[in-house]
């Protein structure tokens, strides 16, 4: 289906589709519109906001009207905001070809139920990983890919709740060329998406990355130590931490594992846990989408 061998090269994909972009003058609108731009598929690009615009045209992409865009294309992504998502799905899935793909980017909105429905529309869900903490860089390309959709290898995690497997198919080859170069796209479903993006990755994973960064502050600018020497220490011990803990890779001294005892009773809560519980995936997600309540 997608087949490459150079890791700079994009995808080559067959069949080629007709999709279109919708927001694709925003953050994930432009990166994916770039890479789709690559590709042997047609694309068509929607925006409505004249920065966004702008940011296509310097690139050389012209924005259609939406209706434009999602008629007759057989890949719709949404790269609106998950706020306006369930709104901006009200007018495009009725319009969308029988038998096409709405594909989002992310799954707190399709969590919630707020994205419309149409039987013979499927709905598929993509989020990318980033690179991986431990993936092997060999070019400065690569070290300079933090995002992934441009050099560094990176994997996916999507939903799709349909039985189609050919269309499955299809909307993996998008996937595969929107956030190119991608390893392996895992699927699961829209509820374990949930957990793991919010759940693993921004509420636990990039909430302790901004507490790394707090806690740099502390001890530059409240307790006085140089701030390179800080970050020195910090940022080889960011790795270290990482690799014994996630990879097994040395053991942690013996005074090490009292202090990390010490850390856990002062900063981490004891019922820390319950954000893996359903009604709390639930309680985030309204947060995030300023919803009053989920319905289902
Ligand atoms: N930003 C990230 O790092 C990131 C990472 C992974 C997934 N996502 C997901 O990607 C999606 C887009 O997020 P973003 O951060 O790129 O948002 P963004 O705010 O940067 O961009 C959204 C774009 O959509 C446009 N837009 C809004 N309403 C529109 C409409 N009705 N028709 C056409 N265009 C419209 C806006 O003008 C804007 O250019 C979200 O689902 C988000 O969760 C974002």
């Amino acid at each position: 289906m997608t087949t490459t061998e150079d890791p700079t090269e994009t995808p080559t994909e067959t069949p080629s589709v007709v999709v279109a972009v919708v927001g694709a003058g925003g953050k994930m609108g432009m990166r994916v519109s770039r890479n789709l731009q690559k590709s042997a598929h047609t694309v068509r690009y929607a925006e409505t906001s004249p920065a966004g615009t702008e940011r296509m045209a310097a690139e050389g992409r012209t924005a259609v009207s939406t209706a434009e865009a999602v008629d007759g294309a057989d890949v719709v992504v949404l790269a609106v905001p998950d706020t306006v998502l369930g709104v901006v799905s009200q007018s495009v899935v009725p319009a969308m070809k029988p038998g096409s793909i709405l594909l989002t980017l992310d799954p707190a909105a399709a969590y919630a139920g707020l994205l419309a429905q149409r039987a013979d529309v499927a709905q598929a869900v993509a989020h990318p990983c980033h690179p991986s903490v431990f993936l092997e860089r060999t070019r400065p390309e690569e070290y300079a890919d933090n995002f992934g959709g441009e050099a560094a290898r990176q994997n996916v995690v999507a939903a799709f709740e349909h039985d189609d497997q050919q269309k499955r198919a299809v909307a993996e080859d998008v996937i595969r060329t929107m956030y190119g170069p991608v390893d392996t796209v895992h699927w699961v479903s829209v509820k374990q998406l949930a957990v793991l993006e919010p759940t693993l990755v921004e509420t636990v994973a990039c909430m302790i990355g901004q507490l790394l960064k707090d806690a740099l502050h502390e001890t530059v600018h409240t307790v006085g130590v140089p701030e390179e020497a800080a970050k020195a220490m910090l940022f080889g011990h960011v790795q270290i931490a990482l690799t014994n803990t996630l990879r097994g890779s040395n053991p942690f001294s013996e005074a090490c594992l009292i202090a990390m005892d010490y850390g856990r009773e002062s900063i981490v809560k004891d019922d820390w846990k319950k954000i893996f519980r359903d009604d709390e995936l639930d309680s985030v997600i309204t947060r995030m989408l300023k919803l009053e309540k989920i319905e289902r």
